[in-house]
């Protein structure tokens, strides 16, 4: 790759997992430069997901080294790794169906504000600034990802892609560096899915670092900075999108699946 002052976010060297006898990842090394959305796609079962769960905590590895702005993140756990700003959403909404949009995110605000220890030790008045804020913050990040018009809505009762945009929500609440998502326009309408990767691209304007798992490949190969293809749980390329859609290997590859999903 060009660019040899370009800073690591996160590296990735060698990293396997291996569930029963079947190797999910077998020895995998890639990197994600700051500031860029990297996607991460592949044949289903080819080890996204996996890749996913090892980089926040979620299994541990065979072998292999994890490491975010240089220190390690192998062996710690998820809510550790979401500390330091690494922070995922899941392939299936991870949101609280029947509290609002606004208490969704200010749930998620709470997770990592100081509250509970510092209600016994500030006293009333600091508690209520703290809940002032949080209130602040929340309303900002729903506006942020779209939804302020839904604030006060239950969140089942959202139409699917909105309930997708809660989760958006309530991930951006953890205030990450490296945000992970995966399959973020599963189930979308081709509409739901330009939002979300405009979405995405605002997250980045922000200064915050995408890491994506997602099968549409227009959505893919739209926003992505880096593609990074695995297949059977080993990197086979790696570059821009105008390279990774005519690179020989991942033609190949997807060609080979038998399934319907690219
Ligand atoms: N919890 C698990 N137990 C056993 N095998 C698993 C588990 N999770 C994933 N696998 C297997 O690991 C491989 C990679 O799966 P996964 O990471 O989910 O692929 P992808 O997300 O790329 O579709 C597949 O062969 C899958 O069947
Ligand atoms: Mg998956």
């Amino acid at each position: 790759m060009a660019g040899s002052a370009s800073v690591v976010t996160l590296a990735v060297r060698d990293l396997a997992v291996q569930f029963g006898g079947v190797a999910a990842l077998g020895g995998v090394s890639f990197e994600v430069s700051p500031g860029t959305i990297t996607s991460v796609i592949g044949p289903n079962g080819a080890g996204k997901t996996t890749a996913f769960n090892a980089i926040t905590g979620y299994l541990r590895p065979a072998r292999g080294e994890i490491t975010w702005d240089g220190a390690p993140l192998t062996g710690l756990r998820p809510s550790a790794i979401a500390r330091r700003g690494v922070v995922r959403t899941f392939q299936k909404t991870s949101v609280f169906p029947s509290l609002s949009v606004a208490d969704n995110v200010t749930i998620g605000l709470h997770l990592r504000a100081t509250a509970g220890f510092l209600d016994v030790v500030l006293g009333r008045r600091r508690i209520r600034d703290e809940e002032r804020r949080l209130a602040a913050d929340a309303e900002a990040i729903i506006a942020f990802v779209g939804l302020a018009h839904r604030r006060r809505e239950i969140a089942s009762a959202l139409p699917y892609g909105e309930q997708r945009l809660v989760e958006l929500a309530v991930a951006l609440a953890a205030h990450p560096r490296l945000l992970l998502l995966d399959e973020p326009g599963a189930g979308m309408t081709s509409g739901e899915k330009d939002v979300v990767s405009e979405l995405i691209r605002k997250i980045r304007g922000r200064g915050i670092t995408v890491l994506l798992v997602e099968h549409d490949m227009r959505m893919v190969m739209g926003i992505s900075d880096i593609v990074i293809v695995l297949n059977h749980g080993r990197v086979i390329a790696e570059g821009a999108p105008a390279d990774i859609r005519t690179h020989p290997d991942v033609i190949r590859a997807y060609l080979g699946t038998t399934g319907d999903r690219a």
